[in-house]
Parts: C-alpha cells; structure tokens; sequence
C-alpha cells in the first residue's frame, strides 16, 4: 500500500503533483483563454453564494487554518473581497459581528473537526430568521464530501486529494490551496477585479505547479535526507515568511513539531526584532522563506540579521539567487514563479525537512504520539 515508500507522509507528499493536476482539472477549463464566452473556472456552486458579496469569514483548525490564511491573501488580492480567517475554536466563544453579505467558509480535509463543525453550525443558527443581506451562505472546502460537513452545508468544495492515511496533512493541504486559487480566480472574474489577461496569465502559470513539484522533489529529497542528519541534537527551530509565505512558514514548524517533536514556531520575519529575536543563537536553525516578489529583500535582510546571531541559515530559495547563495549556510532552491504561486512550491521542501528529520529520529511518522487524523472532540 505504501509503494515502495517507508512511510504513508512521503508517499502521500509525491503524490502532490498529481492532485495539483486533478484539482486543476477539476477546476478550470483548460482551454479558456482571455476573451472567450465560458467562465475559466467552474466550481459548480450556487450563483446566490457570490450575490452582492462583501466580506468573507474562513473558520478552520490546524493546517486548513494555514490553508486559509493564504486564501485570504488570494481572496483580497485577487477578488478584492475583504477576508477574515479565524481559528474554529476561538470563533465558537467570540463570534465576529453579525456582517451583511458574507461567505462563510468552513475549511476541514476531514469533515469532521468538531470545533469547525460547531463554529458553522452557530453562524447558521444566528443567521437564521434574519433580514435577507443576513441570511447564511455556507461553503466548506474538504476532501470528503460525504462527512458531518456535507451534511451541514449545501455547497462544498471537493479538494479531490485522495484518502491521506499520513497524521500530518502535506497533499491536503496543497490541494485545499488549489481550491483557494479557483474560488479567488472565479470571484474575480465574476466581479471584474482583474483583467482576463490577468487571469489567463494565473492559470499558465498553475498549470506550470506540478512539473515544477515534481523538479522540486526529484532535485532536494536526496539533499535535503543528508542536510537532516545535521538535526539529531537540534531542539528549537524557527520558521520565517512574509505576506502570502508567511503561512508557509507556519506550516513548516506545525509539521516538524507533529513528527520530530521539536520546538519550533513560525513568526512573520518582520516581527523577529520585535522580540523573538533574543531566542537566536548557533544551536536555533532558522529556515526563512524567501521567494522572489515584493518581500524577498526584506527577508533576505531579517535572514541576515538572524546570522549575525550566529543562527545556522537555512534558505528556500528561488533557483539560481546569487544574493540567496552568499546569505545561507545550507539552500532548497525552488523553481522561479511569481510570488503568488509560490507557496505551494515553499511548502515542499519543509514538508521534506520534517520528514526526514522525523524518520531519522526513528520516530512513527504517520502516528505521531498524542495526535488523530481527526479531532472529533472540542
Ligand atoms: C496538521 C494536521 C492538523 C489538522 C487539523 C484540522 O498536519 O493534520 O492540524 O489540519 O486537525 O483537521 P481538518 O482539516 O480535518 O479539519
């Protein structure tokens, strides 16, 4: 069942270039092109979901919380639509106030989080026997149509990412991205936020993602299965990003903290000095995504910074970036895309450094101690 693979986690984070693929035909029309009569996505959900719409509200746990932190950034950057995204269990005691116009979004790979489940359920109630701009409109994003959140809302999204037998969510979580970019790229053209050049500009550039996971995972696994040895002592680790690789970076340090059981956090790079920075020194490896866009100087610089702690330098880099060569002690280099494709490209090679450094430990990888593959309980 495992294929060859020593563990369930590897197999499934090769398996991503082929859910990309899926998800984009699933999706998209793979013909469209700027101009043309037909929608380039088509999502297959009710018109009245998009109606008048103002404001989105994402409710998820965990990874899909991460998943939809970068849909925020999608959403507003691409469709204009000002988006909140709050954690289920937090949502569920301090709901936001009652707004107008708003999609809902419950994101849950398995359908069947208690704290997302109830956090839906309560906006439905509340929303109830209200004016109509109040009314509810429900939308989850899950790999399984059929669970407790298919029952609870009438529109969802299908990640279509295959059954994920690994704790840790790696192929689920680039496909609940997939779907961000399709709900984003169908909003916007529905209202008109950006030009259909744009978008066809976008879908290329997709289409590009899973040849691309592909070079990733052929040209770091073997690099990156050595760089891992240097790890057996290591107890903190810190993660960096900014903007839509921010939650990248809170992604990296979720999955080591899952399989290895070291500490580590996540901090957009920016905020280091405002006080994280006094953690650093030559036994923190600090491992800072810095794709190429609008932020990678700045990270690049806070990278340096860290340096001058004597922090061990770890870079996900864009291939080829002299500047990224002189600035970090050990390089993943990723493909080159534009900054808004890029996390799905940065989030493979951490998902690789918690695997190996787990699987080197010796540690169960796909059972991690104290964790469920779903957390039915509040
Ligand atoms: C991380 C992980 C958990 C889940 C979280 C939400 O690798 O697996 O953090 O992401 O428990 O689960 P779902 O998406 O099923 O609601």
């Amino acid at each position: 069942e495992k294929q060859g693979f020593k563990h369930f986690m590897l197999k499934e984070i090769y398996e991503q270039p082929g859910v990309v693929r899926v998800c984009l035909e699933a999706y998209t029309n793979s013909t469209w092109e700027a101009g043309q009569t037909t929608p380039p996505v088509n999502l297959d959900l009710d018109p009245s979901l998009y109606q008048d719409l103002q404001h989105i509200q994402i409710l998820a746990c965990g990874t899909s919380w991460h998943a939809a932190l970068v849909g925020k950034y999608l959403l507003e950057q691409l469709a204009g639509i000002p988006t909140m995204v709050q954690y289920a269990s937090e949502f569920r005691y301090a709901p936001a106030p009652l707004m107008a116009n708003t999609l809902v979004i419950g994101v849950t790979q398995s359908g069947e989080t208690a704290d997302t489940l109830a956090a839906l359920a309560m906006e439905q109630e509340r929303r109830a026997n209200l004016e109509p701009q109040f009314s509810p409109r429900l939308l989850g994003i899950t790999n399984r149509p059929e669970s407790s959140l298919g029952n609870l809302v009438d529109n969802i999204i299908d990640i279509h990412a295959g059954i994920e037998i690994g704790v840790a969510a790696t192929k689920t979580f680039v496909a609940q991205v997939m779907a961000f970019y399709a709900l984003a790229l169908e909003l916007a053209y529905r209202r008109h936020t950006l030009p259909e050049s744009r978008i066809e500009e976008i879908l290329v550039g997709l289409r590009q993602l899973p040849g691309q996971i592909e070079l990733v995972l052929e040209s770091q696994e073997r690099y990156i299965e050595e760089l891992a040895h240097e790890f057996g002592e290591t107890q903190d680790f810190i993660f960096l990003g900014r903007g839509i690789n921010f939650p990248i970076a809170l992604e990296g340090a979720l999955k080591l903290k899952e399989i290895s059981y070291i500490h580590a956090e996540g901090y957009p790079a920016g905020e280091m000095k405002h006080g994280p920075i006094a953690l650093l020194d030559a036994k923190v490896p600090v491992v800072a995504i810095a794709m190429a866009g609008s932020v990678y100087d700045k990270v690049l610089s806070n990278a340096q910074e860290a340096k001058a702690r004597d922090a061990r330098l770890i870079g996900v880099t864009p291939m080829d970036e002299k500047e990224a060569e002189e600035t970090f002690d050990d390089l993943l280099p990723v493909p080159v895309v534009e900054e808004l494709l890029s996390p799905i490209l940065a989030v493979i090679p951490l998902q690789l450094l918690a695997y190996h450094i787990a699987a080197r430990r010796g540690l169960d990888v796909d059972q991690p101690r104290n964790l469920a593959k779903s957390v039915t309980v509040e």
